[in-house]
């Protein structure tokens, strides 16, 4: 049986800085996600925080809010079969030094808080973060 999800990604600042999103949005395609909607957008500091809230109570919280806001970002909604994971393994490990061979944040990440992409983690936070940035 077919699944087909819709899951948000985001590529973070220290791959919009660096002129990655289009190499990245490649990337998306040549694994079969189908990019329905994209923005390119810089966020405020209250924004990131409220897109965030789910870490409010971790260390990292602050940095991470500023470090969303710091710069424009591309938010997408990706189309695919079981896109949630797909974009998950896609994407690789938190920290990039720990992402395996091929993945985006292998690739590309400098650090664990400059990891480059965001993507939901489940298929329920994927509605509410696609909602978030794209609710007409
Ligand atoms: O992005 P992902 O879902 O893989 O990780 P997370 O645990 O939901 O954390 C959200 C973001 O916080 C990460 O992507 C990192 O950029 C940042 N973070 C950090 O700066 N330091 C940590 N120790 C953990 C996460
Ligand atoms: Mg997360």
């Amino acid at each position: 049986m077919s699944n087909i999800e819709r899951t948000l990604s985001i590529i973070k600042p220290d791959a919009v800085e660096r002129n990655l999103d289009n190499e990245i949005k490649d990337i998306f395609k040549s694994q079969g996600f189908s990019i329905l909607k994209e923005k390119k957008i810089q966020l405020e500091k209250f924004e990131a925080e409220k897109f965030y809230k789910i870490h409010e109570t971790k260390p990292f919280y602050d940095d991470l809010c500023s470090y969303l806001a710091s710069g424009p970002i591309v938010v997408m909604v990706l189309e695919k079969e079981d896109a949630v994971l797909g974009n998950r393994e896609l994407m690789g490990a938190t920290n990039p030094k720990e992402a395996k061979e091929g993945t985006i944040r292998k690739k590309y990440g400098i650090s664990i808080d400059k990891n480059s992409v965001h993507g939901s983690d489940s298929l329920e936070n994927a509605k509410i973060e696609i909602d978030f940035f794209f609710k007409d």
